[in-house]
């Protein structure tokens, strides 16, 4: 168990619990505000990301940033974080020893931020954090509240690229979070 996020970064910087590690130019670990409130919980870094070691800077972040602009959310005010820390390849899914060597990192970072909301952004993010026996077409858009932690399940912004009709329910889903937030 580690203290202050420094050392989190001393413990995740050469990490090579798993096969990921061969092929990352950077470690993602979060961006955003490490005492924040909301939590956001994405799959693991794309290309972009990898390139530039900061979580949703791609195509999907920017979708996101618009809703965050949208709704008078400010990104520098919320945690954001992936599942894995190092980018799949060729953008699949991380595999299973993938992301359980990876899970004591998201468990440190949700013990160090205490957040009180966590948004759960697409099917990995969900079943890791909740469960195989969800899935996000049924679970989205409804508050789950498990040990003090009020979880909030949504599409992945990338979906809402190949799938248009997704981005209106993406978009109330973040007005339902951000009205929660503010009566916290
Ligand atoms: N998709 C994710 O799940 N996370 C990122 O950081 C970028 C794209």
């Amino acid at each position: 168990m580690v203290d202050t996020f420094e050392q989190l970064e001393e413990q995740i910087k050469d990490c090579k619990k798993c096969k990921l590690c061969n092929n990352r130019n950077h470690i993602v670990l979060d961006d955003g505000k490490r005492d924040a409130k909301i939590m956001f919980i994405g799959e693991g870094p794309g290309a972009d990301e990898d390139a530039q070691g900061k979580p949703f800077v791609g195509k999907a972040g920017k979708l996101m940033n618009q809703a965050f602009k949208g709704l008078g959310i400010k990104r520098e005010d919320v945690y954001i974080t992936n599942i894995v820390k190092c980018r799949p390849p060729m953008n699949r899914n991380p595999e299973k020893d993938e992301v359980e060597a990876c899970l004591d990192y998201l468990r440190e970072q949700v013990m160090l931020i205490k957040p009180k909301i966590i948004v759960l952004l697409g099917n990995v993010a969900l079943k890791t954090i909740l469960g195989n026996e969800y899935s996000i077409t049924s679970a989205r858009g409804k508050w789950i509240e498990k040990k003090d932690i009020m979880y909030f399940p949504t599409f992945h912004p990338a979906a809402l690229l190949r799938d248009e009709t997704k981005k209106i329910y993406f978009w109330n889903d973040l007005k339902e979070v951000k009205n929660k937030l503010n009566n916290l």
